[in-house]
């Protein structure tokens, strides 16, 4: 985006939809199975949509991580690199793109996000520590838990109410982050981690302000601020358009201000940068020689990493494309199209809409199903059956359970409909927005799910389950009596 004022496009009539600002220019065809296949595959998979075969499905919602469509730049970049195995020129310019972005000297490749996190947590996390967060992701919980610490949530009361209309449900609390100071003690916290995006209450920002308070207070009692700036594409959006004071301020000067307020910054590239790959940047040589030396034992030379090259030049375009508010606005306002949507037709969904896709409150969509049976896994196989969509169960399934055997219930029964950037077109999502409303206006007949397969650790993503009753075949039944021969 050129110039500092927000972009506005209006319609002459006044439906206005979000518009594209890009072209498809290299497609994949798909498929949409009739309804007794999509049951058929859907209990193949042990109705767990993680299982699933992606010829099997239509729209895959399951995830933005590395499905992200690339650009033209992107694609012709990735034919010019550089495959040495040391000094590599495309390193290089990974390297000084986010050096001019973040202003940070210091630049370390890992192959993923969760690769940063495992670098991160083996320097800075000792036995016993605490590191605050706004809120956890699961493999930033598992590393810092895998080093004998623990995760310690700060956010506001608001970050957990599903439906609200708070612009900033990501933002950590300054009072608790200063109570867990003073009960624990600034040497017993690790670093304190802010999460841009926040993703597992719905792809919630923080807000610019905050960030600065929390950094601030970091500063005086010496303790690191580390930056996920997984889904900073999501949170710079949004700070553009919900954050008064930056509404004129360049997409390009916000990224440097959250830079300027954070110690280290790791970042998955599999949703940053449109590829498939990770880093992590500082401006302190002592943080970075304590994190270089895992580089080359874990990852790969320290000019690869562990990614391929051609992957490395298309994040240092990806980049570079993140800093144009065309490209950054299209998933938010895709997303927020189809919250909208379906607030109107009373599908209860997290608001406000934010990044990464639209999130379903299985809570209160199949309220009738207890934490005990899976209400989210349970609506994630209803979708799938009614439309060939996969979500992804974000749950009591997605939980561990306790010492003793017994269930740990999920602070929110999610289903996450996720929308990889500029991969799909608004009629798909109007699709998506009809089969969802179908779905929740025969919700009754969705019930349960049970395990038959249940793996110890991470069971959700390959842990089998069945339905309590037979009624799937009754969800499919109903479907053809109100769509008939539709697929
Ligand atoms: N941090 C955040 C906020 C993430 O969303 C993810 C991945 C990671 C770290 C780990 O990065 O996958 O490259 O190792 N999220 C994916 C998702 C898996 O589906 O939401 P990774």
């Amino acid at each position: 985006m050129k110039g500092s004022h927000m972009r506005k496009l209006k319609f002459y009539t006044d439906n206005a939809v979000p518009l594209e600002m890009h072209k498809v220019r290299i497609v994949q065809k798909l498929n949409l199975l009739p309804i007794d296949d999509r049951l058929k595959a859907i209990s193949e998979a042990g109705n767990n949509t993680f299982l699933l075969r992606n010829k099997d499905t239509f729209l895959d919602m399951l995830t933005d991580s590395g499905v992200n469509a690339m650009s033209d730049i992107q694609l012709s970049a990735m034919m010019t690199a550089d495959d040495s195995y040391a000094g590599s020129a495309t390193f290089s310019k990974m390297e000084s793109k986010l050096q001019e972005i973040f202003g940070t000297k210091y630049v370390l490749p890992a192959h993923q996000g969760r690769a940063c996190e495992h670098i991160i947590a083996k320097v800075f996390v000792k036995n016993g520590d605490i590191v605050p967060m706004n809120y956890h992701f699961t493999t930033t919980k598992a590393h810092i838990g895998l080093q004998g610490a623990k995760v310690l949530e700060i956010h506001y009361p608001e970050a957990l109410i599903v439906e609200s209309d708070n612009p900033f449900k990501g933002n950590m609390s300054p009072e608790l982050l200063k109570k867990a100071i003073a009960e624990y003690g600034a040497d017993k916290i690790s670093f304190v981690r802010m999460e841009a995006g926040t993703n597992l209450i719905g792809g919630q920002p923080f807000s610019l302000a905050n960030l600065k308070e929390i950094y601030k207070i970091c500063k005086q009692h010496n303790l690191l601020l580390v930056l996920d700036a997984s889904l900073l594409s999501d949170n710079l959006y949004f700070i553009k358009v919900r954050e008064p004071a930056y509404q004129n301020v360049e997409i390009r000067k916000i990224a440097r201000e959250i830079a300027d307020n954070s110690d280290i910054i790791y970042f998955s590239a599999r949703k940053l940068g449109h590829a498939r790959g990770g880093g992590i940047c500082t401006n302190n040589h002592e943080l970075y020689m304590k994190m270089r030396e895992l580089v080359p034992l874990y990852e790969g030379f320290l000019t690869y990493g562990g990614m391929s090259v051609r992957e490395i030049e298309a994040i240092a375009v990806g980049l570079e494309e993140t800093m144009d508010y065309d490209m950054i606005s299209q998933g938010p306002l895709f997303i927020e199209y189809m919250v909208n949507e379906l607030k109107q037709r009373g599908v209860p969904v997290v608001t406000p809409a934010g990044g990464l896709g639209c999130h379903l409150n299985a809570m209160e969509f199949v309220s009738h199903i207890p934490q005990s049976e899976y209400p989210a896994g349970a609506l994630g196989s209803a979708l799938f059956i009614a439309s060939g969509i996969r979500g992804m169960e974000r749950g009591t399934l997605s939980e561990e359970r306790e010492a003793d055997g017994s269930e740990h219930y999920s602070n929110m029964e999610l289903l996450r409909l996720a929308l990889p950037r500029r991969v799909f077109t608004l009629s798909q999502i109007k699709y998506a927005i009809d089969r969802i409303t179908w779905l929740y206006e025969n919700r009754k007949i969705i019930g349960g799910l049970k395990f038959v397969e249940e793996p110890k650790v991470l069971r959700f993503f390959m842990g089998k389950l069945a339905p309590v009753s037979d009624w799937q075949e009754k969800l499919v039944e109903k479907f053809k009596a109100d769509l008939g021969d539709s697929l």
